[in-house]
């Protein structure tokens, strides 16, 4: 007969959520990613009420019909509308559930280091209320950290460089905890706004977040292009005339647009590089910088990154599941996993694993 602790178990899921300003990722112990999906939620604007989650509301963007917008409720990697965001995750929590409405939940989610006690307290609610019975909360540095492959009882310092959507989050981890830490509220997503900016201004094309995505996957690059002639046709709005309309733009022009906010996250680096204790930083020097998050996808970022900070720079593993894959592993250790987590005191930590009826 099966023990009431071990019932417990079986019927307990472990899910490890990193909700961040564009991607909600969520993976479930034993069984990876369920839930990896844009933060987005669509609303319709007469009756205030959600009508898409996720994926389904990203595919209405730009489109929406009169009554529908489109709305990101974190801003920055923190919650900027509280109740919207609060809907999100529990409907992003109940996609990643087992199956079965009897399975209760722990989770530990990802925080930036420099979260307001609010912001956390906001972030902790929104968990509380989607029906998690136990939430744990880690810094985000750490969890990337572990995720890339930084092993916890390792003495030696590791730099780890996240660039989300919305935030660039700079860790320094020795013996698994942080020892130095930057955190700025610009991420990858800057690019796009240059791109619209320049597009705008410059060529008189308004032009909606899915073209600037799409030139920022796939055509622009974080170092000079050989040939930098080569054309793309972008299409949007004439700013004149309201019509549509369509340039042709180069790589040589979008270069540079690219570059002063790619120039902007290195130098963040680099001076967080020069804050550091002696030891750490002699480190650093002999094992470089780990990138993380979606913006380390940009074509030749570690290139130009090894290049302006002068140190070796790798790129990790699937490195928009670097933070995901961290947290889920706390679930292997469950002393790390106190060790690292900062909740308020005693407010969750304790907490039973309610049953849900
Ligand atoms: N192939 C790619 N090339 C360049 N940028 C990319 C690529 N793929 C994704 N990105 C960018 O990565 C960002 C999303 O990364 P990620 O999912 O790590 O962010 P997030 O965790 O939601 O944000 P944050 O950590 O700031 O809250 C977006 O700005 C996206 O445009
Ligand atoms: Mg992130």
């Amino acid at each position: 007969m099966l023990k009431i602790s071990s019932l417990k178990k079986l019927v307990t899921d472990s899910m490890a959520i990193d909700l961040g300003t564009a991607n909600t990722i969520i993976a479930v112990k034993g069984r990876g990613v369920v839930v990896d999906e844009p933060s987005l939620v669509a609303i319709n604007e007469m009756s205030e009420e959600i009508v898409a989650f996720g994926q389904e509301a990203a595919d209405m963007s730009g489109r929406e019909g009169r009554d529908v917008v489109v709305r990101a409720p974190l801003i920055g990697g923190v919650v900027g509308d509280f109740e919207r965001t609060k809907k999100m995750l529990a409907h992003f929590v109940k996609k990643a559930k087992t199956g079965g409405s009897n399975i209760s939940l722990q989770a530990v989610m990802s925080m930036v280091s420099d979260v307001t006690h609010v912001e956390q307290r906001a972030l902790l609610n929104a968990a509380e209320d989607s029906g998690i019975g136990k939430v744990y909360m880690m810094e985000e540095g750490l969890a990337a950290a572990f995720g890339a492959g930084v092993l916890p009882n390792d003495k030696r310092g590791s730099a780890i460089v996240d660039i989300g959507a919305g935030t660039t989050n700079i860790a320094i981890i020795a013996k698994g905890a942080i020892v130095h830490s930057t955190s700025e509220r610009y991420g990858s997503n800057e690019i796009n706004a240059v791109l619209a900016t320049h597009l705008r201004r410059h060529r008189g094309l308004q032009v909606g977040i899915e073209t600037t995505e799409f030139l920022k996957t796939s055509f622009a690059s974080a170092f000079l292009p050989e040939e930098i002639s080569k054309t793309i046709a972008v299409r949007g709005r004439d700013v004149q005339t309201g019509s549509p309309s369509a340039v042709d733009i180069t790589s040589g022009e979008v270069y540079p647009i690219v570059e002063s906010i790619v120039r902007r996250i290195a130098q963040t680096v680099k001076d967080t590089l020069t804050e550091l204790r002696p030891e750490v930083a002699a480190d650093i020097y002999d094992r470089g910088v780990i990138l993380t998050g979606g913006g380390a996808l940009l074509d030749g970022i570690d290139k130009y990154m090894r290049n302006f900070i002068n140190l070796p720079v790798t790129v990790s593993e699937e490195p928009r599941y670097a933070t995901v894959m961290g947290l889920v592993k706390m679930f292997d250790d469950t002393k790390l996993l106190e060790k690292v987590s900062r909740n308020e005191l005693g407010v969750l930590q304790n907490a039973e694993i309610p049953f849900e009826a």
